[in-house]
């Protein structure tokens, strides 16, 4: 397989909190689209343009697909069949904390269950090790000297060179950097989900990020679809909301926010972007950001989404106007 002997080029790469390890400023994640459901020409046909745009950053989770679980195996057979002797171009990142198999040891954060998980997540893909593994929420029950004990494991094994963690609010993230940091393995990147209509990231986790030298790696910052000019005449056949399997809800579709994407559209074409490039630079405007973690349901989404480094930066009455926007009720 021929790459763009180009790709490195075009890409910013940012470094990852305290880190040795760059990131690409947008890194693609494969919870939606990736799937037994989904269309392998389209799939393999976006992670092709991906790599060729100097993504080299692929974010998957072990209930990815659906079914959960087929994100790892379609990958893992692309990767093998396209991407041979690309293993060390490339930043796999893998997770664990949510329902995957019966019983008590497929769901949330003992030692048990994140072993496991992994070494089934590393069959899927036919990998011997991951380069990020996350818990992928916080649980409530389980101690977290036990979780991030069993992360610390992981990277000793060989499994995984880096942990992250991800949803987990400021309070619960401090605690566990603490720990990681005294058992030896520094917490990598957190995973939090941050997009113009979701800032609880800027209520303190960045600050937090920044002074402890963890990276950050919004999630949906497109918030799903939302934040393009997908839903602005109506719902498509197409779309995210219209699939039975897709996690964003009509409902969420709201008048106000149909209001509030429709003058950020505005803005955007003034801006010489569309919306979905204009929300991505928006959140990449702030250093703490390492990359930006997208999904696409196509290979020409994908690109439109790159396109946010050719315009990345604002002026402070864009910035005042996007304020605005977001503020109204
Ligand atoms: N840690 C966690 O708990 C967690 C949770 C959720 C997600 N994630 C990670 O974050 C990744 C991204 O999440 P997400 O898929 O919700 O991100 P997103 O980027 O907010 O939404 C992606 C969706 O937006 C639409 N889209 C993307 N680019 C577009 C463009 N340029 N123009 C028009 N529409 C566009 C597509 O919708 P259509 O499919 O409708 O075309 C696409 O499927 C996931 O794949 C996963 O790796 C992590």
């Amino acid at each position: 397989m021929k790459f763009n002997p180009l790709r490195y080029t075009g890409m910013q790469y940012r470094r990852c909190g305290a880190s040795g390890l760059k990131l690409p400023a947008i890194s693609l994640g494969l919870w939606h689209n990736f799937g037994d459901v989904d269309d392998e020409k389209v799939y393999r046909k976006t992670l092709h343009s991906a790599f060729d745009a100097g993504i080299t950053h692929f974010d998957l989770a072990n209930n990815y697909g659906p079914p959960p679980g087929t994100a790892e195996t379609n990958f893992g057979r692309i990767l093998h069949a396209d991407f041979k002797q690309r293993r060390d171009e490339l930043i796999i990142s893998t997770k664990a904390g949510y329902t995957m198999w019966d019983g008590p040891y497929g769901d949330w954060g003992s030692k048990k269950y994140l072993v496991s998980s992994l070494d089934q997540s590393l069959k899927r893909m036919k990998l011997e090790y991951v380069d990020i593994f996350y818990h992928h929420r916080p649980d409530p029950e389980t101690p977290l000297e036990e979780t991030m004990t069993a992360l610390d494991l992981i990277v000793r094994q060989g499994k995984a060179l880096y942990v992250g963690i991800s949803n987990y609010r400021r309070e619960e993230a401090a605690k566990a950097f603490k720990i990681l940091k005294k058992l030896g393995t520094p917490c990598l990147i957190h995973q939090p989900k941050y997009s113009m209509f979701e800032r609880w990231v800027e209520d303190g986790l960045l600050d937090l990020l920044e002074k402890d030298g963890v990276g950050c790696i919004p999630f949906s910052p497109l918030a799903q679809g939302l934040l393009t000019s997908k839903y602005l005449k109506g719902i498509p056949k197409n779309s995210r909301a219209a699939k039975k399997h897709g996690f964003l809800k009509k409902e969420q579709i709201t008048e106000h926010r149909l209001r509030q994407v429709q003058q950020l559209h505005t803005l955007a074409v003034e801006r010489g972007q569309s919306l979905a490039q204009m929300a991505l630079a928006w959140i990449l405007k702030d250093a703490r950001i390492t990359s930006v973690l997208v999904g696409a349901s196509s290979s020409a989404q994908l690109l439109d989404s790159v396109g946010c480094l050719e315009n990345s930066t604002f002026s402070t009455d864009e910035l005042t106007q996007i304020a605005h926007i977001l503020k109204e009720r």
